[in-house]
């Protein structure tokens, strides 16, 4: 990657899922930074510019023979490192401490106390709550290092050696739960390996601008614009930087889009005196081109296609000569790393936004460098308007994917309707900017029905017996559990294993027939032991308002919620049970042939955000 500025403080992935908590937790602080592979050759950290060097955390143990290969020339340089969890514990390990394999996990929160003066905790209360995940512990400490932390269950919490620079913590201080994780980081890269905290939405602006004007030269910048903000945000940043004589806009309304998108693109840039995008309105050609086609795949597949040959059209009709126009496309930073845990993320789905190199242009990819929220900051210092700012992710596919099945204009109809609803509920209850996306599926049961189901009574029976143990004897009397394993399929993830699989519903009531709210957390276990341990299982829906039996159900909505961070895992948003009553009901008033709404209770992975 071609670096806009030095990253002084290098964060090495071990595969945990928490290290791009790490990297924002530090940029928040100020401080540039980026992940790299744990085999990076010393000489590429510090032509980086690199000041420090974090070890992330990861679900190895340091006896694994295959763990993470780790370039341990690294531990000889001369610069501060500190190692957090399984970081800590190969640090600890190759510098000559020892680590005891814990068979005993211990996980979640620890009364963290500080027994000794650290940098590390400089300015901090010496007790704290702090977050821990882990199976081995240090028992032992390198030669040099001495204990600086301990928690009840884990002597050496935090220690560190600050002759040699060396520094380690148990507990994950990326984590919200760690009450004063962020500081902590801070305190590393600030006081210890002594970075200017000099990254911030001015400062990244100018960057990228520079960036910008260097590789273009005097060259022009061709970009398609989606109407999500990572898009937007780029054509609008490329017309600042550049003016609007060097910029191509184009904009294709596949009709796959929300209505809504499509308009205020539209508004805004004319409202800004951008005449420089191209909008194409190719929403019949989609539409024939995905008739009758039912099949999730070949839905990605015709509507890649289809997007590639609207988009050469209009390129042809526009001329460009490849020599004087790069394309610029809106990829961010989590696309773009590849290490640790994120190794096989894209082959689950074909994506189509990651378009190849078109007509022999040259690729830019200006925001390659920046955090979603990075890009919303940004998005705001451009002018747009909050809500747009804070707009969930869409799918390049588009509503083909959220519609299961054959998509018709009656459906999509449907489905804009059902979508609003559940736009409206969430902006109005104050989840839309706590999640990552919220929308609706909606499933044409009879249509969707596929053949090849497993054993499904048996399965029924095994789930219904797992959720009788998980309600506790005395709830359990007055409840009735119904499960039944839909006969339809939908993608989910399972390893770096695409799964195309069925989804176990639970109807459950009090005895008066009315819907028992299960807790929350109940919820969860029974989700992920459903989804796991079910064979030809990858998902699980909770019945929220629904009329007769599953068999004679025409349409189903599914309520899909969630939460993530970097896209790879996401967990389902633990909506009121009110506020899903509402949406529900109101759902099912919009469309008669309505039969069910249900909330799918399936974490990424075993299940993937999208259902299809
Ligand atoms: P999954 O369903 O793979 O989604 O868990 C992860 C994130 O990626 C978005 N997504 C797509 N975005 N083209 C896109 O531009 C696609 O084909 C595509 N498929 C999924 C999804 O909305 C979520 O934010």
């Amino acid at each position: 990657m071609s670096d806009i500025t030095p990253t002084p403080i290098a964060v090495l992935d071990f595969g945990s899922q928490f290290t791009h908590l790490i990297t924002r937790r530090l940029r928040d602080a100020g401080i540039y930074c980026e992940i790299f592979p744990p085999s990076i050759d010393t000489n590429d950290l510090i032509a980086r510019g690199a000041r420090g060097v974090v070890m992330s955390g990861g679900p190895s143990s340091v006896y694994d023979h295959d763990r993470p290969r780790f370039n341990e020339r690294i531990l000889d340089l001369d610069l501060p490192i500190l190692g957090i969890c399984y970081g800590f514990q190969l640090m600890a390990h190759l510098l000559g401490g020892e680590v005891v394999p814990g068979h005993v996990k211990e996980f979640g929160r620890a009364d963290l106390l500080v027994n000794g003066k650290s940098l590390l905790f400089d300015g901090l209360d010496p007790s704290q709550v702090v977050w821990m995940s882990h199976g081995d512990t240090v028992a032992r400490l390198p030669p040099g290092f001495s204990r600086v932390a301990s928690t009840a269950d884990c002597p050496n919490a935090a220690a560190e050696a600050t002759g040699a620079k060396r520094y380690g913590i148990q507990f994950h201080s990326e984590v919200a739960h760690t009450l004063h994780g962020g500081e902590i980081l801070a305190n590393f890269a600030l006081k210890i390996c002594g970075c200017a905290p000099v990254w911030n939405p001015r400062s990244s602006i100018d960057l990228i601008a520079d960036y910008i004007r260097e590789s273009v030269g005097d060259r022009n910048v061709f970009v398609l614009v989606s109407g999500g903000v990572d898009s937007t945000v780029l054509f609008l940043l490329l017309n600042r930087v550049l003016g609007q004589e060097r910029v191509r806009g184009l904009s294709v309304d596949t009709g796959l889009l929300r209505p809504a998108d499509v308009e205020f693109t539209k508004t805004f840039l004319d409202a800004n005196g951008m005449d420089n995008c191209t909008f194409v309105d190719a929403r019949n050609e989609f539409l024939s081109a995905l008739d009758e086609v039912a099949d999730p795949e070949q839905k990605r597949t015709i509507i890649g296609r289809l997007f590639l040959d609207v988009k050469d059209r209009a390129l042809a009709e526009m001329q460009l000569d490849p020599q004087n126009w790069l394309l610029a496309q809106g990829t961010i930073y989590p696309d773009v790393i590849t290490s640790g845990a994120s190794a096989n993320a894209s082959v689950i789905k074909t994506h189509h936004n990651a378009l190849p190199s078109l007509e022999g242009m040259e690729v830019l990819e200006p925001l390659r460098f920046l955090y979603k929220d990075e890009v919303r900051r940004l998005s705001s210092a451009l002018g747009l308007p909050h809500e747009f700012t804070w707009k969930h992710p869409f799918p390049g596919p588009g509503i083909a994917v959220r519609i299961a099945g054959r998509i018709t204009p009656s459906k999509i109809s449907l489905y804009h309707v059902i979508d609003e609803i559940v736009l409206k509920s969430i902006r109005r209850s104050g989840w839309y900017e706590r999640l990552w996306m919220g929308f609706p599926v909606l499933i044409n049961m009879p249509e969707s029905t596929t053949p090849d189901m497993g054993q499904p009574d048996a399965t029924r029976d095994e789930v219904v017996a797992r959720v009788n143990k998980r309600l506790d004897s005395a709830t359990f009397d007055s409840v009735r559990v119904e499960a039944s394993v839909l006969p339809i399929r939908s993608v989910g993830v399972k390893g770096d294993y695409r799964t195309y699989e069925h989804p176990v519903e639970l109807r459950i009531t009090t005895e008066g027939g009315s819907r028992y709210h299960v807790p929350h957390d109940i919820l969860e276990a029974l989700s992920t032991e459903i989804a796991n341990r079910t064979s030809h299982v990858n998902r699980v829906l909770l019945a929220i308002n629904w009329s007769g039996n599953p068999s004679a159900w025409r349409d189903i909505v599914v309520l899909r919620m969630l939460l993530s961070v970097d896209t790879l895992t996401a967990d389902w948003a633990k909506l009121e049970h009110a506020l899903l009553d509402e949406m529900a009901t109101e759902i099912r008033a919009a469309g008669p042939s309505i039969d069910a709404v249900l909330l799918d209770i399936t974490q990424k992975p075993p299940g993937t955000m999208e259902w299809e």
